[in-house]
């Protein structure tokens, strides 16, 4: 049943989320893709367009490896900007994720924010989303994730791990105990893939060891380096402003460790899928996490920003213009490479260099 105000403050804080990065700047202040240098090769002997960009996603072929991460869902607004990405993700054939379906589950009026990405991209691998505190709540009932898959007919689940984002948060949910007897109660129920998701705090190596023999397909790592939540908690200017000395969210601002070490550890670990997200903004940060390791690169701020503009002008022109630029963009880095397809680049030593504060962490 619908419980009317923590429905309201759900749909309200959603509207914030989408409106404060887009407002303020609250991405992190390093963005450790810049310390990884790619090796250039000057009379490349490859044909430009027969650069393989192609990818397998749990058995669905995708034009690129690119995935529109999990943004929104829960308020009308989050409708429409979902409609533009699933739209544009199907029309360029990549992956498309809708944001927490917790919204969806506890007030059916706001299904259809998710349920649009099905209607408009009947094709494309979807990926569905829940989060931590929901899966690590006492009152968690197994049936709910099945309503999560049913309600966008997901190909893939993530379960999102964002405690420094509950943490910060008012009222946010800080006891995940629960975790690892639910989560196995899901795992023996429901073949569907199941990847652990990070928010932009990052994974490191002991969890993700853990967390592949717990049973999960796959990681998207969401390291430090793009949006951080804590700075979008920190402009929500919630209660704690008030009851400490400091505003945590601000004091936690750059906590977490970086996208590409992320990749580098979970890659150490293990040989699942890994989605490489926070702080990727061009075709070349797809092509440096797959030279680490990683499969497929994800982009929630980038496809915030492009759908913003387009649903101003009631069209997926932007948000196609992104998916497109990207792929020019990791096209063009294979080539200047003289590497013809992401097999030949995925986890090649050779490749790359890593300098500055990267090497420093790498080399601790
Ligand atoms: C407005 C906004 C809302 C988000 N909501 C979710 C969410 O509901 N579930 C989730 O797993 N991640 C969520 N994320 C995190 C992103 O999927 C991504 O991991 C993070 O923003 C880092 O990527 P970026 O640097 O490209 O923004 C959200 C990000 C943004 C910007």
């Amino acid at each position: 049943m619908p419980k009317p105000n923590q429905s309201r403050d759900i749909m309200d804080r959603k509207i914030e989320h989408l409106k404060i990065p887009l407002e303020y700047d609250v991405q992190h202040l390093k963005n450790y893709f810049n310390d990884i240098k790619l090796i250039h090769y000057p009379i490349p002997d490859i044909d430009f367009e027969e650069i393989d960009l192609t990818a397998n996603f749990f058995n669905k072929k995708i034009s690129a490896p690119i995935c529109i991460s999990a943004i929104t869902g829960g308020h009308p607004v989050s409708k429409e900007i979902n409609e533009i990405l699933a739209k544009a993700a199907e029309q360029e054939n990549i992956i498309m994720s809708v944001g927490s379906q917790r919204a969806g589950i506890e007030d059916p009026a706001l299904l259809d924010s998710f349920q649009v990405t099905r209607k408009v991209a009947p094709n494309i691998p979807i990926i569905g989303n829940i989060g931590l505190g929901q899966v690590s709540s006492q009152d968690f009932e197994l049936e709910t994730f099945g309503d999560c898959i049913d309600m966008i007919q997901a190909d893939i689940m993530a379960i999102h791990l964002n405690t420094l984002h509950e943490l910060v948060q008012d009222k946010g949910d800080i006891s995940s105990k629960l975790f690892r007897i639910n989560f196995q109660k899901i795992r023996e129920n429901y073949e569907i893939p199941i990847i652990a998701k990070e928010v932009g705090t990052g994974f490191n190596q002991h969890l993700a060891e853990i967390l592949d023999k717990l049973g999960f397909d796959g990681f998207d790592v969401g390291g430090t380096g793009g949006t951080s939540f804590a700075a979008i908690e920190s402009k929500r200017n919630n209660f704690n402003n008030q009851r400490y000395s400091r505003d945590p969210a601000e004091v936690f601002r750059e906590w977490g460790i970086p996208t590409p070490i992320s990749v580098i550890y979970v890659r150490n670990v293990s040989q699942k899928l890994i989605i490489a997200t926070g702080g990727l903004r061009t075709g070349i940060d797809i092509a440096r996490s797959i030279a680490l390791g990683a499969d497929i690169g994800g982009f929630a701020y980038s496809f915030l920003k492009s759908a913003w503009k387009d649903r101003k002008n009631k069209s997926i022109t932007n948000t196609v213009k992104e998916i497109r630029t990207l792929k020019h963009e990791l096209r063009s880095c294979l080539w200047l490479m003289n590497v013809n397809s992401l097999n030949n680049l995925k986890g090649k030593r050779d490749k790359y260099v890593i300098l500055g504060d990267l090497y420093r962490w790498l080399h601790q």
